[in-house]
């Protein structure tokens, strides 16, 4: 039987919630394919900062160095936003990713012909929609320096850094290729480079890197017009490289093709096995403990774990298997809700999903 141990970081708000139901879903997956998870769980985030006056504490880092994967639900509430910057939750979460070399987030916006009515789009818009969004983690203006606020010129600023070294475009630029030969081998990079110089070195590294990639058709786009196009026509895309910020927003964005935050998992991946795998949605303060919050983006973010950390796509496709049965059956979440079906809460949702696993 294989074994793997998994750190478990709940975080704040709806965090805990829908990690629970993660967990319920993985411990199936499991008992179905033989695998033996063991978790153990760690502060993160204003809980974290809370009990030990730093949102990122030093045993959490170790513990999760120390696992085959991270789970993390979320991070934040607008009762810390006053707080130094420096032990914001959110610092947290940029802290561990830089800990553990997290330099490539994937983020899959799928539209399950079950979900097709769940969008605030057209139908024929998103039907049959599949696009992978792979967005740079730990560079770009979240770790830029110099950053701060102070006085300049007599005037006082807040600045950030948009910076990016070469090494760290060319090695997303290899996943992102890598990534659209094993789909359909078609990759956007999108950028600012008609303004922006460190777009410039982005689009001129892709295109490089490119040429070892010969099958791959590679286009490029500026961010603002993508940020149009994902919603006149998203089934141009399939991959989409491109940086930290950018991606930040794109992938908020994508999740109004399935209808809501509550369906985008995420993978953020380093050059070894070890994988954080998280919602890409907050910490939703206004909804944590009402049992209402989705848990389907945790819950394939759980089956995103099996796949790329533990080799066991087997596993991984029957836990979303089991999210679509679920979904055909009529059971929505509150902000899935479509004409005709049955509205669950967050438990009976995990519940139902791991119940399918082992039917
Ligand atoms: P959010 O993602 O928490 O919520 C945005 C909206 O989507 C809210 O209306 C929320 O209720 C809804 N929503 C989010 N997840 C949902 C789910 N699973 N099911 C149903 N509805 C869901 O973003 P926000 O409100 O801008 O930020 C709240 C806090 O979360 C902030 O402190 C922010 O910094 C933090 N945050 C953390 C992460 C993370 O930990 N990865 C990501 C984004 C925001
Ligand atoms: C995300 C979040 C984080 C980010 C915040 C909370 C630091 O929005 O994971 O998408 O900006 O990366
Ligand atoms: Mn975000």
């Amino acid at each position: 039987m294989k074994e793997y141990k998994i750190a478990l970081l709940g975080g704040d708000g709806i965090g805990p919630e829908v990690v629970a139901q993660g967990v319920k879903v993985l411990n199936a997956a499991g008992e179905k394919f033989g695998i033996k998870f063991e978790y153990e769980k760690a502060l993160i985030g204003g809980c974290a900062y809370e009990k030990t006056g730093t949102p990122l504490p030093e045993e959490t880092v170790s513990l999760a160095k120390s696992s085959d994967a991270v789970f993390l639900g979320a991070v934040g509430d607008w009762k810390y936003d006053t707080l130094p910057p420096e032990v914001r939750p959110e610092k947290a979460l940029l802290g561990i990713r830089k800990a553990l070399n997290l330099f490539a987030n994937l983020r899959p916006a799928i539209v399950y012909e079950e979900l097709v009515s769940s969008s605030p789009l057209k139908p024929e818009i998103v039907n049959g929609v599949d696009i992978m969004i792979i967005r740079e983690l730990t560079g770009d203006v979240y770790f830029g320096e110099p950053r701060g606020v102070g006085v300049i010129d007599g005037r006082n600023a807040g600045y950030n850094n948009m910076i990016y070294y070469e090494d760290e475009v060319e090695r997303i630029a290899h996943v992102a290729f890598k990534t659209a030969m094993k789909r359909t081998k078609r990759l956007c990079s999108v950028d600012k480079a008609n303004v922006l110089d460190v777009s410039r070195l982005w689009r001129e590294v892709v295109i490089r890197v490119s040429k070892q990639y010969p099958e791959v058709e590679l286009s490029h786009m500026y961010v603002d017009n993508a940020a149009m196009q994902i919603i006149r026509a998203p089934k141009q895309f399939d991959t989409i490289v491109t940086g930290n910020i950018f991606g930040d927003i794109l992938s908020d964005e994508a999740s109004m093709l399935p209808g809501s935050l509550g369906m985008l998992p995420s993978a953020s991946l380093s050059d070894t096995k070890l994988g954080m795998y998280e919602p890409i949605h907050g910490s939703a303060p206004d909804l944590k403990g009402k049992d209402v919050v989705n848990p389907i983006a945790t819950i394939l973010s759980a089956s995103m774990m099996l796949k790329y950390s533990f080799d066991n796509d087997e596993a991984a496709l029957a836990i979303e298997n089991a999210v679509k049965s679920v979904l055909k059956a009529g059971y929505r979440t509150p902000d899935i809700k479509s004409e005709g079906s049955t509205i669950i809460g967050t438990e009976r949702m995990g519940t139902l999903i791991a119940q399918a696993i082992l039917s």
